[in-house]
């Protein structure tokens, strides 16, 4: 997943399937100004005020959000009915009932870095705050990461024991068939009160709670202990029986969730293929870290003869929930990402459809958030021809000692793919569908490194022509130069 939350937030731009926990496409979008970038960054090139939705922010050098972006903040793909977002988010709600679970759908992308980081405990020097992986609007205002940007206030609110949030998130990342730079997150947490349950027995009353749960037979494999000292520790305030009562309550209530899922893509491709065959379903759950869960949890559902991984969860930090102002509350929070979700529900292969306004893509989905029982697989139409392009060239000198593949927070002037990836986006928009680097070269006495990139153009709704794709290429080049200073080849 692209999780960056945790420790998987160190893997590159290229952990495909990440995408699960988010990806997705605007065709019509338009291409916008490349607004800022670390090598040409200063300033006073980003005075002014910039909106996003219907609010207004100040700029400063921080600022990195394209117009691409800007201008899809408005689409709300999560609550657009019969969009298949949408009604993925429906039918994971649906196992999250009222009235213990309340449903969120309108919180505003744009928050603070407080909301997104600090609340959570992330610390100060993690990745996941680096501009290169980050949208910017000022130095404290950033394109929410994840939905766990809200999750400080909802505790705060104390509006139910339990809630969803579903919203579209935002981060730098590759360009391919599963990654894109929004997507969209479902956020769930259940939450008991110390004070409340008789006896203060937290344990005894999750336990009663997980008994309510229906029982289901998919196979789960969970070799962990719930609890490791080193690998996954107990928090300092909880006993590890109500550790291990609400570790059960979240694992039964999610796989749950996933069944739901996977019945419904079931019946879906047997509704299109009478003969359809399909495996026993297998999950397992897969020790993770997230700096305000303890333990941790990732969940990875086996697909098409790989394990996918599609949400992170855990036991709250106690230290959030007090921040909250709710210090005898314990319980779970889960998040995962709805694109990933969709693309195995519908098989949709390529995560730009889902911004597609094209009437073949969308009317493949009419009436369902009506009746989900009238979902069906989406049947692609024809695929244009790709129109592969490959650029070359010489990083400026100061940049070739450093890649920080989210590895870290870069130096100013080191190189970052996904500053490439942003100047083919912003130029070549959801005509691109792929970009990949196919060579790399330090040169023996000069030390100077060389890239090859091959970037693929097909239009998801028309044939692109040479000249087209040329033009976008041409532009690249450009802006390559401009913007990186790198010397072509
Ligand atoms: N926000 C995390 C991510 O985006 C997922 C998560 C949510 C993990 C809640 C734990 C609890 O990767």
């Amino acid at each position: 997943m692209r999780s960056i939350a945790g420790r998987q937030r160190l893997s590159t731009a290229r952990d495909v399937l990440a995408v699960f926990t988010g990806l997705a496409t605007a065709s019509s979008r338009r291409i916008g100004v490349f607004c800022e970038c670390r090598y040409k960054s200063t300033g006073s090139a980003f005075p002014g005020k910039v909106k996003l939705g219907d609010k207004t922010y100040q700029k400063d050098s921080w600022f990195n959000v394209p117009d691409s972006i800007a201008t899809s903040i408005d689409r709300q793909l999560h609550t657009t009915n019969d969009h298949p977002i949408s009604i993925t988010r429906s039918i994971v709600e649906s196992k999250f009932p009222a009235p213990a679970f309340k449903h969120y759908h309108d919180f505003f992308p744009v928050v603070s870095t407080h909301e997104n980081f600090d609340s959570l405990g992330f610390p100060a020097d993690h990745p996941g705050r680096s501009k290169t992986d980050t949208y910017y609007v000022n130095e404290t205002t950033v394109l929410r990461t994840h939905t766990s940007a809200h999750e400080l206030e909802i505790f705060q609110a104390k509006e139910s024991d339990g809630y969803t949030i579903s919203a579209d998130v935002y981060r730098r990342d590759a360009i391919d068939k599963t990654h894109y730079p929004i997507f969209h997150q479902m956020e769930g947490a259940r939450l008991w009160d110390r004070e409340k349950v008789a006896h203060g027995d937290i344990a005894k009353a999750v336990w009663e709670d997980v008994e309510r749960l229906p029982k289901h037979h998919m196979i789960v494999e969970d070799p962990n202990p719930p609890t490791h000292p080193e690998r996954n520790p107990l928090q300092a305030g909880h006993a590890p029986e109500e550790a291990a009562a609400i570790a059960t309550h979240l694992k039964r209530s999610l796989e749950l969730m996933v069944v739901e899922i996977f019945s419904r893509a079931k019946a879906a491709a047997m509704a299109t293929n009478p003969n359809y065959h399909d495996e026993p379903l297998k999950v397992r759950w897969v020790e993770a870290y997230f700096p305000w869960t303890s333990p941790s949890w990732e969940l990875e559902i086996y697909w098409q003869d790989q394990w996918l991984e599609v949400l992170g969860s855990g036991v709250v930090q106690q230290e959030l929930l007090q921040k909250a102002g709710v210090p005898s509350k314990l319980g779970w929070a889960f998040g995962l990402g709805l694109e990933r979700i969709a693309m195995l529900l519908f098989e949709i292969p390529d995560i730009r459809l889902f911004w597609s306004q094209d009437p073949r893509f969308l009317s493949q989905f009419t009436g369902v958030s009506d009746d989900l029982d009238t979902l069906k697989r989406f049947i692609p139409f024809s695929k244009y021809p790709a129109c592969y392009k490959d650029v070359a060239f010489w990083l400026p000198p100061a940049s070739s000692s450093t890649t920080s593949a989210a590895g870290g927070l870069a130096p100013p002037q080191a190189f970052h793919e996904n500053d490439i990836m942003e100047i083919v986006r912003n130029i070549g928009g959801d005509n691109v569908e792929d970009v990949q680097l196919t060579d790399e070269f330090t040169h023996p006495v000069s030390g100077r490194r060389s890239l090859c990139y091959r970037i693929n153009y097909r239009s998801l709704e028309r044939t692109l022509t040479n000249e087209e794709a040329n033009r976008f290429h041409e532009r690249v080049r450009g802006e390559l130069v401009k913007k990186m200073a790198v010397e072509l080849r």
